[in-house]
This record gives structure tokens, sequence and C-alpha cells, in this order.
């Protein structure tokens, strides 16, 4: 194949370069373009553009395949832990044993928050939504650890920051749960690998011996892995970019928190269980929801289905949608949404509108009904989808950083008015 590609506007040739990464796919290169040109290249939505050259995560949206750093999702979520999956991300390989044991020893050193930070968990209202809670506290990191704002840290103060990030998010995430509650919170105990202790910060009490089912702790390491990376997503973009300007981590992660919540991304998990409860209430009729995401007058659509890249199969979602049976019948829960949502996914997967536009189930359309089984209430899913996609995030920013890219600044084509007279007030 040319190593170049033509592109003719008027009588003028320029030559741009073919990019190939290591999986095949190619990009032609404009970063020149509108030096030599004057030209820009409009694509609303990026659905056409490169933003970066990643080593992080690949997935083919044609085949469902994805993998972090060469490795399967299948094999990772099989085999692997959320912790061991967070190394390989950010590190970029699978760790020796005595790499993880320091891995997870330096993350258990950083569990505590500071204890000024209960302060902001007792200003929110008890209602307020987890997201905006996570967002504003994990940004709140950043005063109270300074040393993260030098933007020229050494590797060693780098590495700290990201080991801090780590350990802190379990801590806020399980604290904004037993807020919700009115209940105390559960300082961390560093016997417990990262998981456990997520969880019985979360469900453990002060009053009585809590004993983590293991059921729990594996289907946690699932999910978490399977939401672990997803290369340039609308929140792991934000945080690239956020961190292009040289934010610290704590400010950048906050930015990719606030970019997940909406229900189009990550808040899609807590949208999907609250359309298929709508559905039950309803009495179930799965054809009278299909017909309503099909009618173009109505604004419904049907949430965990669709993806930007995947137009076959969301390997993440086939997991998910055998670990929810499993789940569901180790932990002994005959959950009636399930059905609903089998039935659902059966009846789109048929019909031609679903089948025209290649929408399939997506990580969130069972991902809601596991974390149901496992406890958590609804509102939190999305928190939980920010925990186990934080190691993307940090292993993004870290990359962003040392492959020096330059601050994102995308151009625009302006399209509004031309040259007019200010006029005053009275004259309006
Ligand atoms: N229900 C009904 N119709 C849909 C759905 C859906 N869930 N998703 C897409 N469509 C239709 C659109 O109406 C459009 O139809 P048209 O061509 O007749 O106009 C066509 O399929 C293409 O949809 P777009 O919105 O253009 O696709 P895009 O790639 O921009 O959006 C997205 C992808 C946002 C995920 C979309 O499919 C969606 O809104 N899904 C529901 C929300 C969801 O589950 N989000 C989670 C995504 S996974 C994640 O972020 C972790």
């Amino acid at each position: 194949m040319s190593s170049s590609a033509q592109l003719k506007i008027g009588d003028k040739t320029y030559d741009l370069p073919i990019i190939e990464g290591t999986e095949g796919e190619k990009a032609i290169d404009i970063s020149k373009l509108r030096d030599q040109s004057g030209f820009v290249t409009l694509d609303i939505g990026y659905k056409n553009t490169g933003a970066t050259q990643s080593g992080i995560t690949f997935l083919d949206g044609e085949l469902g395949v994805l993998k972090y750093r060469g490795y399967a999702i299948e094999q990772l979520a099989e085999k692997s832990t959320f912790i061991e999956v967070a190394y390989l991300l950010i590190y970029g390989d699978l760790p020796t044993t005595k790499q993880l044991t320091d891995f997870q020893y330096e993350i258990s050193r950083h569990t505590l928050v500071h204890e000024d930070m209960k302060k902001f968990f007792d200003g929110f209202p008890s209602k307020s939504h987890p997201m905006g809670q996570l967002s504003s506290l994990v940004c709140s990191l950043s005063a109270f650890y300074p040393e993260s704002l030098k933007s020229n840290q050494t590797k060693e103060e780098l590495n700290l920051s990201i080991v801090k990030m780590l350990s802190k998010m379990a801590t806020i995430v399980s604290w904004i749960y037993k807020k919700s509650l009115g209940h105390p919170v559960m300082y961390p105990q560093n016997k417990y690998d990262y998981v456990t202790n997520f969880l019985n910060m979360t469900f453990g009490q002060l009053t009585e011996d809590v004993v983590i089912d293991p059921v729990v702790v594996s289907a946690m390491n699932t999910l978490l892995i399977l939401h672990a990376d997803h290369e340039q997503n609308c929140s792991t973009s934000t945080v690239r970019i956020v961190g292009s300007s040289e934010s610290n981590i704590y400010a950048s992660v906050s930015a990719g928190i606030s970019a997940l919540w909406g229900p189009l991304h990550g808040g899609a998990n807590q949208a999907v269980i609250e359309m298929l409860e709508k559905i039950k209430e309803d009495g179930g009729d799965t054809d009278k929801w299909i017909n309503k995401a099909k009618d173009k007058n109505d604004p419904f659509r049907l949430m965990g289905f669709g993806h930007r890249v995947y137009k076959n199969f969301d390997p993440r979602a086939k997991i998910i949608k055998k670990a929810c049976d499993d789940i569901l019948e180790k932990l002994g829960i005959n959950d009636e949404v399930l059905e609903i949502a089998k039935r659902l996914e059966e009846v789109a997967l048929k019909d031609p509108y679903f089948v025209e536009r290649k929408l399939y189930p997506n990580v969130d359309f069972y991902s809601g009904i596991i974390y149901r089984a496992l406890g958590f209430p609804t509102d939190m899913f999305t928190v939980l989808f920010a925990l186990g996609r934080l190691p993307g995030w940090i292993a993004q920013w870290k990359e962003m950083k040392q492959n020096k890219e330059p601050i994102g600044r995308p151009r625009q084509i302006y399209n509004g008015a031309v040259n007019r007279e200010y006029v005053e007030i009275d004259k309006r």
C-alpha cells in the first residue's frame, strides 16, 4: 500500500502521510494540512478522527475484539484480578509476583483520605447524586495532596500521585455510599486486597462482623476488569484533553468522571435498570417498548443498546450476560428484570431496525442487574463504572504526558454572524 494519500483541492495536490497501527488500522495524517493548504477537516463527534497514537487498548468494532496491552479481554476477565489489570494498563506489562505484591503494598499505604475531606461529605445533601459528589471529591484531593500540582513531576512523584489516586478512589466511593445511608464510614483495612477492601468499606458495619462473600468479590473483579479501559471514549478523551493543559491527575480524572456521568456514556447503566423497571411496572410488554425505541417521534431509546464503535457485538456484553446468569444463580437471586432484558435483546436482535443500524447490547445492558444483585443501589452504578475505568484514565493520562502531547485544541468552522455594529441598549 502507498505510504501517502493525495488530497486534491482546486489545482493543488497535497501528499498526506498514511500511518498504520500494529493491528493494521490505517489513518491519514492531516497534522500539517492547515499549514499547507489553509483547510481544516470537519468531523463533528469525532466519528472519523484519531486523536492520538496509543499503545494501551485495541478494539475492533466490526469483529467485536477488545484487548488491553495485547491481552484479550476474555482471558483477562477469566484469569486476572482488577488490580493486576490496573498494573497492566498503567505500566504496560503483566506484573511479576514481586511487582504485584509491591504495587498492592503501595496502594494499601495510601487508602486513607485526609480527615478534613469528611467535611466535604457532610456538605452534600444526603440524596445528591453520587457522581456529582465523586467528581467534586476527586478534584478536592488536589487540595490535600498539593505535590500533584507540579506539572513537571519526577517519575517517583508521578507514580506516587497515581498510587494515591487509585488508593483513595475506593475509599471515597464507599464513603459516598455510606453517606447515602446515613451510616458511619468504614475505614480501610490494609490486610485486604483492593476489591475486598472496597467491598468491606461499602458493606461492612461498625456494629458487627460482615464476611464479604467470595462470589461477590469475584463478580466485582470481573465487572471492574471489563470496564477498566476502552481507548478514546468520551470520558477518556476528556481526561487526556484536560491533562494536556498540564492539569493535575485529580482534576483530569474528575473531569473524566463528569463526562462518564451522562446517560449516553457511563450513566447508561443506571438508565438501563430504570428503563427495565419501568417496563416491568408497565406490564412487561417488550414489543411495545421496542416499537417506542423505533419511533422517530418518540425520544425513547433502548438504553444499553448501540455503541459508537461496536457494530457487531460488544465482547464485554457477552461476558457480562454470562456472568449475570452465573452470579444470580450463585447468590440465589431471581430478578424479573433479567428476564425482561433477555426478551428485549431477543426481540431487538431480530428486528430489522436494530439489525440494519447494527445496534447490539453494550457493556451497560446487563451490568446493572449484577450490581443490583451484589447489593448496590441504582444511583451507585455509574460510580462503580468510574471505579473500574480509573486505571484506564490513569494509563491514558500517563501516556499522554509521556508522549509529550501538545495541548488539545480542536478547530471549528465558524458559522455565526459576521461584522455586526454594536447597538446601544436603549436602541435595541
Ligand atoms: N435505541 C434506538 N435507536 C438507536 C439507539 C438506541 N439505543 N442507538 C442508536 N439508535 C439509532 C439512532 O436513532 C440512529 O438512527 P437513524 O440512523 O435512523 O437516525 C442510528 O441508530 C445511529 O445512532 P447514533 O446516535 O447516530 O449513533 P452514535 O454512534 O452517535 O451513538 C450511542 C452511540 C450514543 C451509544 C447510542 O447508540 C445510544 O444513545 N445508545 C443508548 C445509550 C447507551 O446505551 N449508552 C452507553 C454506550 S456504552 C458506554 O458508553 C459505556
